[in-house]
């Protein structure tokens, strides 16, 4: 090292101390004690000395926080130990229960337990090897979950790196939140942009952390909330309640509130009291956790099959305000539904402002008695879009008339003007005209849409354009649409234009030049087949060669033959053979229905997709497919290759409480492997799986003969 880098290195490990030091004091304790601006200085000083030294940069300087390219995929990782769900309860007898529970398993012990906020984030797992930050991961299934780490050292309230005294391994664990105030913020820029709006902090963050570009991370306003710790080796600490000082020692951001109870009384107390001053948090919660202090206690307590004996979370009832309807406009949906909106003077609900509620249906609106001018309470639960809940007639305006919707909309489409039908079966009108712009608008969002072919910048507000423009009359416009068309493209008025841009419409354009090759299934869901779900594309996917051949399924007019033979008396023996043989059937368990079969998808949804493609629309987009080249790839597993699979045909019954997995993740595996979980165990059962704690159905199995397993047994079978 040159006199020159000595120097440099010196004044460089200065700077990042210094900076640090202000991180921790903005962040961890919220008590900064210099200016954005001087902190920007200092920051610009490093960066620009990182520069004159590329040598000396650190991987945890405070500059490499956004250090990493975009990834092409999120590598996945096992975790060290589960990470476990909780029991989530509405009702405070519960928690008595839950109270009474533990101390009859453990009798005549003082049980002291933990009552904290139960954070509504994204739950990830934190590795710091010698105080320094390895490893984040999500969830994911429990055991593996995707690595993170890139995203997660965007944040900066995480530090790098520990602060004295850090022990050699530390796994904590937590929730990753959006602040509420940078949500919003972010939801009005992406607004401006035309983005589609997420429905929560929550969503927001979950899908911030899903981006594979760091650089995109690290502008969204993301904090974590850290409750807990996983595998660990030298911390000694016997309580959950001295977790908390050893975080904030070490520099982890935790919860600001936690209660320490013994008596039911006291468990109630703090749960009130946290409901009183939860909304002051930067972050969302929703609802407490209860937890027993000493891991002693906690150990003898054990797991039931899903999640910890010695924990429960009680969620808190959606919070409800009132506020005035000013009016009720229709907006009409991508299948031509007629949906009322309730217009109302704006009001915070759980931590977000609402200025629309839905109100479903005419029905609805009759039933509930909702007229313009009312004071009505409403109501917003963590994901669910606020409802008008009821409306408080004492205050209801001199005058009011009831809500009249078939005077209101004059017989016609509120949008294009087309006669309106009153749809009986769905209780509602549905307006006629398939071209109706605002279903096309509505049809181009949700194929655009996240789940179906994922174009994030495709939202509600470029849909209307591209429609209003006429740049775009159907879904599948916009693989022709053109970068300089979407560059010009005015998001905003004729008075006042605000244009998509050139960047915006290059990206646009590459993710939807990538839907092209999204797999099938994704694309039977986009083209929003009545009737046809994730689900349902799913499955349709898997016994298809491609789009064409689902238009066109043998399988699905078997379906429909089948079950019109069995409505005529006839067995239908040589099409449910063949269905069977095809793996889309399966022979009907129930007795009384001897001989019947039971086909993946049934014969009503069988009908609609057939339907679907024979109509005009189907067969509109089938060729518009095969115009612009784009065959969705086919998700099939033959029935040859199900049938090779090692569990093929082995039926399995779940009893007990296994220690490291859950049910769900037991027939998930069994299921991957190509077999059957059924509830009861009879003749036919293959194998019983056991664990602690198990039901009658050991018994069973035992008089029957039947092969028990325990998981570790099962696990080699795997
Ligand atoms: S403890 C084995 N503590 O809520 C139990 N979880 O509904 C580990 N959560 O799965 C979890 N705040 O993702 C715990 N203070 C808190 C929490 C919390 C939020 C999440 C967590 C959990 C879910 C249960």
């Amino acid at each position: 090292m040159t006199v020159d880098e000595k120097q440099a290195a010196k004044r460089l490990e200065q700077l990042r101390d210094e900076i640090r030091k202000h991180d921790r004091l903005y962040y961890d304790e919220a008590t900064p004690t210099i200016s954005d601006r001087e902190y920007d200085r200092l920051y610009k000083q490093l960066v620009d000395l990182e520069t004159q030294f590329p040598d000396l940069v650190t991987p945890d300087s405070p500059t490499q926080r956004v250090g990493g390219k975009p990834l092409q995929a999120f590598e996945q990782v096992p975790h060290l130990i589960s990470m476990l769900s909780l029991d989530n309860t509405y009702s405070e007898q519960e928690v008595k229960n839950f109270h009474a529970r533990i101390q009859r398993l453990l009798p005549n012990e003082k049980i002291p337990v933990v009552i904290e906020p139960k954070v509504d984030g994204v739950a990830v797992s934190l590795i710091y090897e010698n105080g320094k930050l390895r490893q984040a991961a999500t969830r994911g299934d429990g055991n593996v979950g995707d690595n993170i780490t890139q995203n997660i050292r965007t944040i900066r309230s995480v530090p790098q790196r520990l602060r004295d005294g850090a022990p050699k391994l530390l796994e904590v664990r937590g929730e990753v939140y959006m602040d509420r105030k940078g949500f919003e913020k972010l939801n009005d820029e992406r607004k401006k942009q035309g983005l589609p709006l997420f429905a929560n902090p929550r969503n927001a963050a979950a899908g911030s952390l899903k981006q594979l570009d760091p650089a995109i991370v690290a502008k969204r306003p993301l904090g974590v909330v850290l409750y807990g710790t996983g595998a660990t080796e030298g911390v000694d600490v016997d309580l959950h309640s001295e977790i908390f000082p050893l975080l904030k020692k070490l520099g982890l951001p935790t919860t600001e509130r936690w209660w320490l109870a013994e008596s039911v009384e006291e468990i109630l107390d703090a749960i009130h009291e946290l409901d009183g001053i939860r909304h002051n948090f930067a972050y969302q919660t929703d609802g407490a956790v209860v937890k027993v202090n000493s891991f002693a206690q906690r150990e003898r307590l054990g797991f039931t099959a899903k999640s910890p004996r010695w924990a429960i979370a009680y969620k808190y009832a959606a919070e409800r305000v009132e506020t005035r309807l000013n009016d009720i406009i229709i907006q009409v949906g991508r299948t031509g539904i007629l949906t009322p909106v309730a217009v109302l003077e704006p009001v915070v609900v759980s931590g977000s402002t609402v200025g629309r509620a839905t109100l479903h249906n005419e029905d609805e609106i009759k039933r509930k008695n909702i007229r313009i001018g009312d004071t009505v309470v409403i109501e917003k639960a963590g994901e669910v879009i606020p409802a008008v809940v009821e409306v408080v007639k004492s205050k209801r305006p001199r005058g009011a008339e009831p809500f009249d919707f078939s005077k209101h909309i004059h017989g016609k489409c509120p949008v294009c003007g087309a006669p309106i039908r009153r749809d009986p079966e769905f209780v509602a009108w549905r307006c006629e005209n398939l071209h109706c712009p605002a279903q096309t608008t509505r049809r181009v969002e949700f194929f655009a849409a996240r789940g179906a072919l994922d174009i994030e910048s495709v939202g509600e507000i470029v849909a209307d354009k591209l429609v209003e423009r006429g740049l775009v009359r159907e879904p599948l416009d916009l693989f022709e649409l053109k970068v300089e068309q979407l560059a010009k493209l005015n998001l905003g008025t004729e008075e006042a234009p605000r244009v998509f841009g050139e960047k915006n419409a290059t990206k646009a354009i590459k993710a939807i030049e990538r839907a092209r090759t999204l797999p099938l299934s994704r694309c039977l869901f986009a083209v929003a087949i009545p009737d046809v779900g994730k689900t349902t594309a799913t499955q349709l996917a898997r016994f298809h060669d491609g789009i064409e051949d689902v238009a066109h399924s043998r399988l699905l007019r078997d379906v429909l033959d089948y079950h019109e033979k069995r409505d005529q008396g006839e067995s239908g023996k040589e099409i449910a053979e063949r269905l069977i043989k095809a793996g889309f059937a399966k022979p009907s368990k129930s007795k009384a229905e001897k001989k019947r079969i039971v086909t993946e998808i049934g014969p009503v949804v069988a009908k609609s997709v057939l339907d679907f493609f024979a109509s005009a629309t189907g067969k509109n987009i089938l060729r518009r497919l095969k115009e612009l080249g784009i065959e969705p790839k086919s998700e099939r597993v033959s029935a040859k290759k199900a049938a090779e699979l090692p569990l093929a045909g082995k039926t399995f019954v779940l009893t007990g409480t296994l220690p490291s997995m859950t049910r769900e993740e037991a027939t998930e595996k069994i299921e991957a492997l190509g077999g059957h979980v059924t509830g009861s165990v009879s003749k036919k059962t293959d194998y019983v799986l056991a664990g602690a704690e198990p039901g009658s159905k050991f018994d069973k199995a035992k008089q029957l003969g039947v092969p028990i397993l325990d998981e570790a047994e099962f696990r080699k079978m795997l």
